[in-house]
């Protein structure tokens, strides 16, 4: 059944299937397997860096299975182009290991040449984050853990769309905004159903820092925010929008709890700027998440005063002790009820 939700065209990934470098097909192909194959062995590493290699003249995507766990002892190339990796180690997920001192995949093509999907592995102990991707971004299955320096994954400046489900981030952390994940990209983004636990940022957004771009949408559909630490504001999630167009952001059957501003405002969530956000059949007061000085505990409206207003809709109703920081500004937000901007976009 997950299969075939993978196989549907959705979201403009193109998930036909061209040229298959199995890592079995690199093994055999460079000889292992023959009697020099002590001399000649090649490395599911280097089978991985010669399929990522192949992108970069890819057209249609480079499909590439790990069968086994590495643990890198250098840099892969970078993605130049369409690929789609995934792991198959029978019952369990491979595992990409960066050795806490490489990075694992980096990608900086530009959309829509340039796809790139990554399903049931977990990548783990990355230096300097585990995928960074300026092309567009699909990610399944996937459990980020102890990844550090920068966010565990980040969608980076440019045209980039990006797509996470059913994947797991824990214990990553980022020096800098989005301990775990980072976005910049002004494509649409969608999470869905996704944990991030225990995760912990050196500025905004504990968990996850959205970097909102004009008349753009972003989905939190069935997303659980836990135990993440913010060195500043927003210790779950932060989203700062623009000043010239709302972005809507939906945050839709989602769980807030126990997550840390612990230099700011906004314990679970902090929103900045101009934004329409939607916050529809969610859990977030009373799960014990907390700000500096009890500043929004539960939520912050940092830096309003914009024409249109930041507007926060709330559904089914505004939560009965919703701890709630507003800067002072002359046009504060609209916060309201008003459960028919719930329905999320496809
Ligand atoms: C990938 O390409 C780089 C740069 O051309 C090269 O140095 C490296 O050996 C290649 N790796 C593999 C495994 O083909």
């Amino acid at each position: 059944m997950a299969r075939q939700r993978l196989a549907a065209p959705a979201h403009g990934f193109a998930m036909l299937v061209a040229v298959q470098v199995a890592m079995v097909a690199a093994l055999l192909a460079l000889g292992y397997g023959s009697e020099m194959a002590s001399a000649r062995r090649v490395t599911a590493e280097q089978g991985l860096a010669a399929a990522i290699n192949s992108t970069a003249k890819a057209t249609r995507p480079v499909v590439v299975t790990i069968t086994e766990d590495i643990v890198l002892t250098g840099s892969l190339p970078l993605i130049l182009g369409p690929i789609v990796i995934k792991g198959a180690c029978g019952g369990r997920k491979c595992v990409i290991d960066g050795a806490g001192k490489y990075g694992i995949f980096q990608a900086y093509a530009a959309p829509p040449q340039c796809s790139v999907t990554i399903e049931n592995l977990i990548l783990r102990n990355a230096a300097e984050g585990a995928v960074y991707s300026k092309c567009d971004l699909k990610l399944t299955r996937v459990h980020f853990a102890k990844n550090k320096g920068s966010s565990a994954a980040a969608v980076g400046n440019g045209l980039a769309k990006w797509h996470i489900e059913d994947c797991l981030f824990e214990k990553n952390s980022a020096s800098g905004a989005g301990g775990a994940l980072y976005v910049s990209a002004a494509g649409r983004g969608r999470l869905v159903r996704t944990t991030f636990r225990s995760n912990r940022a050196g500025q905004d957004g504990g968990a996850v820092y959205i970097f909102g771009q004009v008349a753009n949408a972003y989905v939190l559909d069935r997303v659980t925010l836990d135990s993440n630490t913010a060195g500043k504001s927003g210790g779950g999630l932060f989203v700062v929008g623009t000043a010239s167009g709302a972005p809507k952001v939906f945050v839709s059957g989602c769980k807030f709890t126990k997550n840390v501003a612990a230099g700011g405002p906004g314990g679970a969530l902090a929103l900045s700027y101009l934004l329409d956000a939607r916050i529809c059949h969610t859990s977030i007061a009373g799960g014990r998440n907390s700000a500096k000085d009890g500043q929004g505990n539960d939520l912050a409206l940092l830096d309003g005063n914009y024409f249109p207003q930041m507007t926060v809709s709330f559904c089914p109703a505004n939560p009965n002790s919703l701890s709630l920081f507003v800067t002072p500004v002359p046009r504060l937000p609209i916060v309201r009820q008003n459960c028919a901007v719930c329905a999320l976009p496809r």
